[in-house]
């Protein structure tokens, strides 16, 4: 059998892969929406979008991305299946790959999305773990580069929580030759395994306990809520007063940096409105640059041969 093509994370390809899915990000961008979606790439293939935690931009990027070039999508949550009441990813995978041509999964567990991809026929892509959220990575990067041109050699620097979106911003560091300061309170971790893999490539990944150490001079401060979907209640979320993106803060990154937020936000506590809301911030684009980026990554999996 020959290994479906899964997108399941940054750290999975050659950074040069990488770089053709972006460019070909930015060719779907510049061409808008197909005047004859029916005649596109994926015309008569369907995907699955799976989901065991809510969503707004994920599920609505993927179904009007995968409408566009074409195809057809069923949307599923885990609660209305039977997947929420215990049957495994194993066998979830195996029936799925009957009946549709990808998988979408965004997942509780890192693990649920590997053993999905380990039993299916078909591509699975992550539409967000606990570990990581490399889609959003995708469009993460476009928008960089739209605002402030190439990334590689710019400096980004994250503040707040060591979460999935973090750890593939470290992925992405190291495969896409950029500085990340990851400004997070002492104590607070992040995924060792996107570490150990910046290690290993050499990546210029750095962490700072102070929120001004991390945006000094950079080129973009980013920043996710405090509290991600599946944290304990009750999470202390004082030690993160400090790394709040204020317009303070902007002032002491380099001229003409943008914000970035993968959204959804909680205003007011990671970041303020003058900042969301000022001409700095980037998060719409960021939003829709989703559905650009996802097309590639749907070519990737279903149509390499379509990539533009
Ligand atoms: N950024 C992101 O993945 O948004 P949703 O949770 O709304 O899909």
């Amino acid at each position: 059998m020959t290994q479906a093509r899964h997108f399941l994370g940054l750290d999975e390809f050659e950074p040069a892969y990488l770089r053709r899915l972006l460019e070909a990000g930015w060719v779907l961008k510049r061409a808008g929406r197909p005047a004859r979606p029916a005649e596109g790439p994926l015309a008569g293939r369907t995907l699955m979008l799976l989901f065991e935690k809510p969503s707004t931009r994920t599920r609505v990027s993927f179904e009007v991305a995968m409408r566009q070039l074409g195809g057809d999508v069923i949307v599923l949550n885990a609660s209305d299946s039977q997947l929420g009441r215990g049957e495994t990813p194993a066998d979830t995978a195996r029936v799925l790959s009957r009946y549709v041509d990808a998988i979408m999964l965004r997942a509780t567990r890192h693990a649920s999305l590997e053993a999905l991809a380990q039993h299916a026929t078909v591509p699975v892509i992550n539409g967000l773990t606990d570990e990581t959220h490399p889609c959003q990575l995708m469009a993460d990067i476009m928008t960089f580069e739209e605002h402030r041109g190439p990334i590689s050699g710019k400096t980004v620097a994250w503040l707040g929580d060591g979460n999935n979106v973090a750890a593939s911003w470290v992925q992405a560091a190291a495969q896409l030759g950029f500085r990340l300061r990851l400004g997070m309170p002492e104590g607070v971790t992040i995924s060792e395994r996107a570490l150990g893999f910046a290690r290993r490539k050499g990546a210029a990944v750095e962490l700072c306990h102070t929120a001004e150490k991390a945006v000094a001079g950079a080129d973009c401060l980013v920043t996710d809520t405090w509290v991600s979907m599946g944290d304990e209640p009750g999470k202390n979320l004082a030690c993160f007063e400090p790394f709040r993106v204020t317009a303070g803060l902007m002032a002491q990154a380099a001229p003409g940096a943008i914000f970035m937020h993968c959204l959804p936000a909680k205003r007011g506590q990671e970041v303020t409105d003058e900042v969301i809301d000022s001409p700095a911030s980037v998060v719409w684009d960021e939003a829709e640059n989703r559905v650009h980026a996802q097309k590639a990554v749907l070519l990737h999996c279903l149509a390499p041969a379509a990539l533009p």
